[in-house]
C-alpha cells in the first residue's frame, strides 16, 4: 500500500524537535483518499464494541455526551496476554508510523505484541471543552463536575504513554482551532491548529493538552502506548519517594515514576482482573449482558 508518505518524516529531524518543542507537526499527511479509507477502517473496527469487550478491556465504555463521542480500542500486532485487535488495513500502517516513530524517540525497537489504544474522537457542533490533562490509562480516579455541571474523570493513579498522536480526518473549525497544549509548570498555552490530513504527535509527559469548547465539527484518530515503559502516575505521595519524582503543576500535580514494559504488563493483568468486578458493580445498570 502507498502509505501515509513515510518516507517525508525524517526521524532524526522528529526527534530534534520532539526534545526541543515537546511536540512535531505534519502538515498534510494524509491524501482524501487515505482518510476516507481510515474512516472506513475505523467503523469496521468499532462495529465489534460491545459490553463484554469492555468488561475485558479491549474496548473502552463509549464517551457520548456534551456533543460528542469518544471510542478506544486496544490494537497490536502480536499477542502479549492482554486483550487486543489487529489493526484493520490503513490502520495497521498508522500504527506502524506511530510506532516507529515512538521508537525512535525512546531509542528502543517497539515489540510486535506492545499494544497501544486506537482512539476514535468525533465531536460535534458546540462540543464541551475539555481542560488541560495528561492521556492515561485510568487505574483510579475521582469524579467530579466541570464549571459546565458536566461529569469529569480526574486521574489519581494511571500509565502515562509517553507520546501520544492524533490523525486529523476532519475540522470545520475556523484556522483549523482544536487541540492546544501547555507545558507543565507554564501558563501558555500553544494552539496546534490542524485541519484534514494534518498530525501531530506530543510528549504526554512534557505538556498538558486541551480543547476549547468548539463551534463546528471535528474528527480524529489516534494512538497512544502505556504498555512500553510507560510512567506510573499518582497524586498521593508514594511511602518510599526514592524511585519517584514530583512534578509541579497547577493540573495533573503529582508523583511519576518510570517503570518498565514489564511491570506495565503486571499491573493491566492484575487490574483487568479487578476491573470485572468493579465495572460489574459500579455499571452494572449500564451493561445489558456478560
Ligand atoms: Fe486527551
Amino acid at each position: 500500500m502507498d502509505f501515509i508518505k513515510e518516507k517525508q518524516i525524517d526521524l532524526r529531524i522528529a526527534k530534534e524537535t520532539m526534545d526541543e518543542q515537546g511536540y512535531c507537526f505534519f502538515q498534510g499527511l494524509l491524501t482524501e483518499d487515505q482518510i476516507k479509507q481510515i474512516e472506513e477502517n475505523r467503523d469496521e473496527m468499532l462495529e465489534y464494541y460491545s459490553d463484554s469487550f469492555v468488561q475485558k478491556r479491549l474496548f473502552y465504555k463509549r464517551e457520548d455526551a456534551g456533543n460528542k463521542q469518544g471510542d478506544a480500542v486496544m490494537v497490536a500486532f502480536e499477542n502479549n496476554g492482554l486483550p487486543y485487535l489487529y489493526p484493520k488495513g490503513i490502520i495497521s500502517d498508522m500504527l506502524k508510523l506511530y510506532n516507529s516513530l515512538i521508537g525512535n524517540f525512546m531509542g528502543i525497537e517497539v515489540p510486535r505484541t506492545s499494544r497501544s489504544m486506537f482512539n476514535s474522537q468525533k465531536y460535534y457542533e458546540h462540543s464541551r471543552p475539555c481542560g488541560d490533562h495528561q492521556d492515561g490509562e485510568h487505574l483510579e480516579y475521582t469524579h467530579t463536575e466541570d464549571s459546565y455541571g458536566e461529569y469529569v474523570c480526574k486521574m489519581e493513579k494511571g500509565l502515562l504513554p509517553r507520546y501520544v498522536m492524533v490523525f486529523v480526518l476532519s475540522n470545520e473549525n475556523e484556522n483549523g482551532k482544536g487541540t492546544y497544549i501547555r507545558h507543565h509548570n507554564s501558563e501558555e498555552r500553544i494552539d496546534l491548529p490542524a485541519n484534514a490530513g494534518d498530525c501531530f504527535i506530543f510528549d504526554n509527559l512534557a505538556v498538558r493538552h486541551g480543547v476549547p469548547e468548539l463551534d463546528k465539527a471535528r474528527s480524529m484518530v489516534g494512538f497512544r502506548n502505556f504498555d512500553l515503559n510507560p510512567v506510573l502516575f499518582q497524586t498521593t505521595k508514594p511511602e518510599d519517594e526514592s524511585d519517584w519524582v514530583k512534578v509541579e503543576d497547577k493540573l495533573n500535580a503529582g508523583w511519576e515514576k518510570e517503570i518498565t514494559s514489564e511491570e506495565a504488563k503486571e499491573i493491566m493483568l492484575d487490574f483487568n482482573k479487578e476491573w470485572k468486578n468493579k465495572i460489574f458493580e459500579e455499571e452494572k445498570d449500564k451493561l445489558a449482558a456478560f
